[in-house]
């Protein structure tokens, strides 16, 4: 016995990222059985060999333990729901996920990035699991992104990667700054804006703000985000932050509008018009809410 917390080597095993997948197998009575793993491996390119290890709880250990043949589909982003029914449904896990059939009778899952045949070469006893080591057969994939899971959550690296070329095509971030007199905006030739900066690569957006604001003269309290939305037509991301003056220098450049007049100013983009009429409205009884969406439609939330 070791006086580890079992919790504790748990999740610190859980902070190692991996894929997802299903394994499936037939019990000697033709019953298909299958369980979501994340403890794949690929061992071995010559002779082709991959491991897994299902645990002793498995309802399904002994098919496994005991299967002349299993296989194992990698599954794909998007495919979270397959994950949940193979790790935790308990009634037909095959009825609800579209699979198709491998050379050994065995199901495979649909829509899988990769999907292995395999010979079981050996069960190897381990603990309170088995090493199930299986020869490679035959396999298919597609070239697609991976499901991915990491410290008991799933994760998407097509999504991580789109929002951080998001953030490399131009990640807005600005601030409508309260002073005792008023608003202050930024005069371009387009119409008035809150000060903003444009992201350069993935650094902390308060921290880049601050000292997009600090170069401008100013230093404010960055209070709580105010808006959040795409701009399609400029394929932009902006997230504007609710802020205070704390101390600015004589010359910022920057216009202070009173409240009322917020609503009657020219701005550079409709969206940006939007915002600040919110703004205007709600600044009068203090009670902002957040608005989440896109340029044209979103929703606003009480925060
Ligand atoms: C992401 C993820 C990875 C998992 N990996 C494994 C694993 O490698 N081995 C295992 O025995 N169980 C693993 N499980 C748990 C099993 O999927 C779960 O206990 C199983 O589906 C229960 O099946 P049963 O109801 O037939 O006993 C994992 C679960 C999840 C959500």
């Amino acid at each position: 016995m070791t006086d580890f917390n079992p919790r504790d080597l748990r999740n610190a095993f859980g902070s190692f990222l991996t894929g997802v997948t299903v394994i499936t197998a037939r019990t000697p009575e033709g019953q298909p059985v299958g369980f979501t793993a994340n403890s794949f491996a690929s061992v071995s390119l010559d002779p082709p060999l991959l491991l897994v290890c299902p645990g002793k709880s498995l309802s399904s250990f002994e098919t496994f333990r005991a299967a002349s043949h299993f296989a194992v589909s990698v599954l794909a982003e998007g495919q979270e729901d397959v994950s949940n029914t193979f790790a935790g449904f308990k009634g037909d896990r095959f009825a609800r996920v579209a699979h198709d059939i491998d050379l050994h009778d065995v199901p495979v899952i649909r829509g899988a990035v990769a999907r292995f045949s395999c010979a079981t070469q050996q069960a190897i006893p381990a603990g309170d699991h088995c090493i199930l080591l299986g020869r490679v057969v035959a396999f298919d994939h597609d070239g697609s992104a991976g499901l991915g899971y990491g410290g008991g959550r799933y994760f998407s690296l097509g999504l991580e990667r789109a929002t951080g070329e998001s953030a490399e095509r131009g990640a807005v971030v600005g601030a409508i700054i309260e002073t005792e007199a008023g608003i202050l905006l930024e005069q371009t030739a387009d119409g008035l804006r809150p000060p903003q900066i444009t992201m350069q690569g993935r650094t902390n957006q308060l921290e880049a703000l601050a000292a997009g604001l600090a170069q401008r003269g100013i230093s404010a309290d960055l209070n709580r985000v105010y808006s959040a939305f795409d701009d399609h037509r400029l394929g932009t991301h902006h997230t504007y932050v609710l802020a205070t003056a704390t101390a600015r220098t004589a010359d910022t450049g920057l216009r202070c509008v009173a409240p009322d007049d917020l609503p009657v100013q020219r701005y550079t983009t409709p969206a940006i018009t939007t915002m600040m009429a919110r703004f205007a409205l709600e600044t009068r009884g203090r009670a902002f809410t957040l608005y989440l969406g896109d340029e044209v439609a979103g929703e606003t939330h009480n925060a």
